[in-house]
């Protein structure tokens, strides 16, 4: 008499594993999938998420939610843990308003609602989730005590009044994108989500989160990116040793951030000299978010085929000029990369134009990681918006510098800084400034 039922039953194998798949009718036309792995019904409770349906998030890697990044954390979580059920909630496509709907409210949302009154504008309720479905399966699958993954204060109190027990919640912590940071901001202060008050959730993280306030509102021109230029720097004002190393001058908390930083941009960009150098993947791994596309300045296609960053999921885009040969674009471009050429500037591809055609296919946010001569050609071309810099304790001499020359002959011509931040990680001292 739980008002589910079971429609059929069949082993999933996905990329976190193996797990059993068993699809309930909740209702009429309605359709929860429980992906179970372990045995649930031998008592204890079970690690279980209820993960609400997120066409756009969970298959089409959106940015605008956090969903498919959670979704894909609560699989490993439960596959590493070898027992728990995510249960997946058709009819909960944008907090309960549909497919469409949620569409509409994004078009709401461009033009400066923030998620809830998105909804209200359109007539529609905040929240149309109910829980007490989802408790259904979760008897039927022998489970009447979870450990919770989740933000979410509203599942807890849900699932709670549709008398499941819930032993405790694990928050799903995901690295914000300058594309979802006010979407996650109106979630934690006007939906509660994080919010210990009156649940047993964990303490909430510093918010905003660090790496989106270090890259500053991200307002772009017309006609380029918002450009962020970060690097790390020996306290001397190396970015590599004379020889070229530079692995690793900050310590791990700050390479992580920069990670973040990544996961907060659109596209991240370096000079095929670092390509050269370093063979860097330039994906985030040490923080749990979206990698951005990868981009190179590389006006004679000499990145090599075997690159890390041809490498992966995220998409990877050599900018060069016709002195590039056929050869090498047909090279590269087998390696899974794309290829656009534009005209040749000082120091290589000319930069203008460059980050036109990266405003052009939608970047709006750019994370320039180096090297030097890249971030002296920028410095240069005024083409800065923010400098993120991370300081380490650590002296080297004679280096690479992460400056060139500016032609600045008095210090009161330099490029003004302003609007300072300071983040202290472990090791390693932060500054981001607006240029200007
Ligand atoms: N500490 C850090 O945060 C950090 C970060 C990154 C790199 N690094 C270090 O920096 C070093 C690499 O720096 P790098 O200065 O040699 O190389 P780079 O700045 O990464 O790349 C420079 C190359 O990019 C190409 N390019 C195309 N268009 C350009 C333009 N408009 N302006 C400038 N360059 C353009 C040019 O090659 P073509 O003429 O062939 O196009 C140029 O030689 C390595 O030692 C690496 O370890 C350190």
């Amino acid at each position: 008499m739980n008002g589910v039922h079971e429609l059929v039953r069949v082993v999933l194998p996905t990329q976190f594993g193996e797990f059993r798949v068993t699809a309930f009718e909740v209702q009429p036309g309605l359709v929860y999938l429980a992906l179970a792995k372990g045995e649930l019904a031998d008592g204890g409770p079970v690690l279980t998420r209820l993960h609400s349906e997120c066409l756009t998030g969970d298959a089409l890697g959106s940015l605008r939610c956090d969903c498919g990044i959670q979704l894909r954390r609560a699989l490993r979580r439960i596959s590493a843990e070898g027992r728990g059920v995510l249960l997946y909630a058709t009819g909960h496509e944008g907090r309960g308003i549909g497919l469409v709907n949620k569409l509409r409210a994004y078009v709401e949302q461009d033009e400066g609602a923030d998620t809830v009154d998105a909804n209200l504008r359109l007539g529609l309720p905040i929240d149309g989730r109910r829980y007490d479905e989802a408790a259904g399966v979760l008897r039927e699958l022998g489970v009447t005590s979870v450990w919770l993954l989740t933000n979410n204060p509203d599942k807890v109190r849900g699932l709670r009044h549709a008398g499941i027990t819930v032993e405790g919640t694990e928050p799903l912590r995901t690295a914000a994108h300058s594309r979802n940071v006010d979407y996650l901001r109106t979630k934690e202060q006007r939906l509660g989500h994080l919010d210990t008050a009156g649940e047993e959730l964990d303490a909430a993280p510093s918010a905003p989160p660090d790496a989106v306030r270090l890259i500053g509102e991200v307002v772009p021109p017309p006609d380029r990116p918002y450009v962020v230029l970060k690097y790390a720097q020996t306290l001397d004002g190396r970015i590599a040793t004379a020889g070229g190393d530079s692995k690793w001058i900050s310590g791990e908390e700050e390479r992580a951030l920069s990670h973040a930083l990544r996961a907060a941009c659109d596209a991240v960009m370096v000079g095929v000299g670092t390509v050269l150098r370093d063979d860097p993947q330039l994906n985030v791994r040490l923080v749990p978010g979206a990698s951005p596309l990868r981009v190179v300045l590389d006006s004679t296609l000499r990145t090599p085929s075997d690159a890390l960053l041809l490498d992966g999921e995220p998409v990877t885009l050599l900018l060069t000029t016709e002195r590039a040969s056929e050869d090498d674009r047909k090279r590269v471009q087998e390696a899974g990369a794309g290829v656009r050429v534009l005209p040749p500037g000082p120091g290589g591809v000319d930069l203008a134009a460059a980050l036109r055609e990266l405003r052009a296919s939608g970047v709006r946010s750019l994370l320039v990681e180096g090297g030097a001569q890249v971030i002296t050609s920028l410095l240069s071309a005024g083409l800065v918006d923010r400098v993120v810099v991370g300081t380490a304790p650590k002296i080297i001499g004679a280096g690479k510098e992460a400056v060139g020359d500016l032609g600045v002959a008095r210090v009161t011509d330099g490029i003004a800084l302003s609007n300072r931040s300071v983040h202290l990680t472990a090791d390693d001292v932060v500054t981001a400034w607006d240029v200007g």
